[in-house]
C-alpha cells in the first residue's frame, strides 16, 4: 500500500488532534504509556504550550489521519515536571496509578531518579520520542520524523542530539543510526536496558 503524507510542526496542531496523537503514543513501551492516557494526553497538552519544546506530526494527505510524530526537547525533565503542576489533578491520577499499576509507579520513582542524575549540556537537545502508527511502519517515516527533529535543531542552533532507546528496540535504534546517531553507552533504569545514543547536529 502507498501513502502521500505531510510533516508539519508541532506547534501548529489543532487541540482537537491531541488525543490522536496521545492513543499512537500508547503504542510505545515506555514509561508516560505505562502511566495511562490522562497522563500522555496531559503530557503533550503541555509539550505544544512549552517554549523550549518542539515536534513535528506526519498526516495522511487523503485522509487527514494522524500517522506519527516526534518531539525534542533542551531540557526533557522539565516538560516531565509540568504533570505535576496542577497538583490536584497530580494527586487523583497518580492514586489510580497506585492502585491498578504500581510497577508503573515505582518506575516512574527509579526514573525521575534517573533522569535527575543525566547531565544536560548546553547547545544539546533530546529525542524525548518519536512514534508511528503501527499500520505506517517500516516505510521510513519513524526516520523522517526524527530526522525533523535534527533539521529543526540545527536551524535553533543546538550543536547535539541525543536518544535512549531500549536494547529490544530493533527498529528505533535502526531508524535512529540510519539518522547518523551512535551508541555512546547503554545502561539500566529499572526495568528498563537503554543505549544512550549521540550525534552531531
Ligand atoms: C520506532 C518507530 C518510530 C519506527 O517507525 P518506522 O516508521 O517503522 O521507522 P522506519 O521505517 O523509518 O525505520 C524502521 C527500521 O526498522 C526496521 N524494522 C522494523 N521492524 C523490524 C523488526 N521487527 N526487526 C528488525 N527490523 C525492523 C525497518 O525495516 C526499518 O529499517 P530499514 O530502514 O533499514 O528498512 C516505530 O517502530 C514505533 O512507533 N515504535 C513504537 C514507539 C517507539 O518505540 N518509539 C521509539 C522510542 S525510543
Amino acid at each position: 500500500m502507498t501513502f502521500t503524507h505531510s510533516i508539519h510542526p508541532f506547534k501548529s496542531i489543532s487541540p482537537d488532534l491531541l488525543p490522536g496523537i496521545a492513543k499512537i503514543h500508547l503504542e510505545d513501551a515506555g514509561l508516560l504509556s505505562r502511566l495511562g492516557y490522562p497522563f500522555v494526553l496531559r503530557y503533550f497538552e503541555n509539550a505544544i504550550k512549552d517554549g523550549q519544546a518542539f515536534g513535528f506530526y506526519a498526516r495522511d494527505d487523503e485522509t487527514g489521519e494522524i500517522m506519527g510524530f516526534s518531539l525534542a526537547s533542551p531540557e526533557p525533565s522539565a516538560l516531565t515536571s509540568k504533570l505535576t503542576e496542577d497538583k490536584a489533578w497530580f494527586v487523583k491520577n497518580i492514586f489510580k496509578v497506585v492502585f491498578t499499576r504500581p510497577l508503573a509507579f515505582l518506575q516512574m520513582l527509579v526514573s525521575s531518579v534517573t533522569i535527575r542524575g543525566q547531565m544536560y549540556e548546553p547547545n544539546t537537545i533530546e529525542c524525548v520520542y518519536f512514534t508511528v502508527d503501527p499500520k505506517f511502519r517500516g516505510r521510513g517515516l519513524g526516520r523522517a520524523l526524527q530526522k525533523s527533529l535534527m533539521d529543526e535543531g540545527r536551524k535553533r542552533g543546538y550543536k547535539k542530539i541525543y536518544a535512549s532507546v531500549e536494547t529490544w528496540n530493533t527498529p528505533s535504534l535502526k531508524a535512529t543510526q540510519a539518522n547518523g546517531f551512535r551508541i555512546i553507552k547503554t545502561f539500566r533504569e529499572g526495568i528498563y536496558r537503554r543505549h544512550r545514543l549521540e550525534s552531531e547536529l
